[in-house]
C-alpha cells in the first residue's frame, strides 16, 4: 500500500504510523523526523532547515521533495510506504504524483486526520519523544513507565523545540493556509478518507484499519 497521512500538528500521524507500518509491512517516511535528524547531526540540510522549523514554517519544497525521492528508493519501501508529513503543499503533491507516475505507481489512499484545533495544544505541550527511534509519549495520554525515560532503551526522552504553545499557533496557521489545500487536491481525485482523530489512539487505529481493509 502507498499511503499519505495528512493532519495538523498533534493529530496523531506519528502515533498511528508505526502501527500501520508493522501491520502492512510498509516503510514509514516522516519528513519531520528526517529533518530533525539532519538538524541534530548538523548536516548542511539540517543547518538550512533549523530556523524555519523552529518558527513553525515550511522548509522549501525542493528540499523535502529531494529527501522523499531519495528515501522512496530504499529496498524497504518497495512493498509500499506511509508518507507522514508529506506532501504539505499542492506543489509537493504535484511533484510526488510525477515521481510516482515515472515509476508506474500511484498513491492508494490519503488519510485525513480530522481534529479540532482546540485539542491540539494539550497534545503538543505534553509530548515527549525518544529522538533516535521516533517513539512518542504523552505525560497524560501515553505516559512512559518511568517519567522522562524511554520504555525500550532506558534512554532519556526529550521535548521538541517547536512544541510550545506559541510555535504551535504558527504551525497551525501554516497547516490551514498551505496544507489544507492538499486535502482538496486529493479529494477531487476521490482518494481521501476522513478519520475522527480526536478519539483515543486505539479507536483511531480501528478506524484506520477499517479504511485500509475496505
Ligand atoms: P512534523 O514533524 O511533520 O510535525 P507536525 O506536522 O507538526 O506533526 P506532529 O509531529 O507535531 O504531529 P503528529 O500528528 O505526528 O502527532 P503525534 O502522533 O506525535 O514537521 C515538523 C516541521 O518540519 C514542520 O513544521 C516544517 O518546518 C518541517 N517539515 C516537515 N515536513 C515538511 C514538508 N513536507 N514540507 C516542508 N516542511 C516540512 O501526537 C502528538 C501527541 O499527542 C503525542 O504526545 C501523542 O502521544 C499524543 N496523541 C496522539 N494521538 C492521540 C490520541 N488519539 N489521543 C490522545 N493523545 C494522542
Ligand atoms: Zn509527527
Amino acid at each position: 500500500k502507498r499511503l499519505i497521512l495528512i493532519g495538523p500538528p498533534g493529530s496523531g500521524k506519528g502515533t498511528q504510523s508505526p502501527i500501520i507500518k508493522d501491520e502492512y509491512c510498509l516503510c514509514h517516511l516522516a519528513t519531520g523526523d528526517m529533518l530533525r535528524a539532519a538538524v541534530a547531526a548538523k548536516t548542511p540540510l539540517g543547518i538550512k532547515a533549523k530556523e524555519t522549523m523552529e518558527k513553525g514554517e515550511l522548509v522549501s519544497d525542493d528540499l523535502v521533495v529531494g529527501i522523499i525521492d531519495e528515501a522512496m528508493k530504499k529496498p524497504s519501501c518497495q512493498k509500499g510506504f506511509i508518507l507522514d508529513g508529506f506532501p504539505r503543499t499542492v506543489s509537493q503533491a504535484e511533484k510526488l504524483d510525477e515521481m510516482l507516475a515515472k515509476q508506474g505507481t500511484k498513491i492508494d489512499k490519503v488519510l485525513d486526520f480530522a481534529i479540532n484545533d482546540s485539542i491540539l495544544e494539550e497534545r503538543i505541550t505534553g509530548r515527549w519523544i525518544h529522538a533516535s527511534s521516533g517513539r512518542t509519549y504523552h505525560t497524560k495520554f501515553a505516559p512512559p513507565k518511568v517519567p522522562g525515560i524511554d520504555d525500550v532503551t532506558g534512554e532519556p526522552l526529550m521535548q521538541r523545540k517547536d512544541d510550545t504553545a506559541a510555535v504551535l499557533k504558527s504551525r497551525l496557521e501554516t497547516f490551514h493556509r498551505q496544507t489544507e489545500p492538499v486535502i482538496d487536491y486529493y479529494s477531487k481525485k476521490g482518494m481521501v478518507a476522513k478519520l475522527p482523530a480526536e478519539k483515543p489512539p486505539k479507536e483511531v487505529t480501528v478506524e484506520v484499519q477499517k479504511v485500509l481493509s475496505s
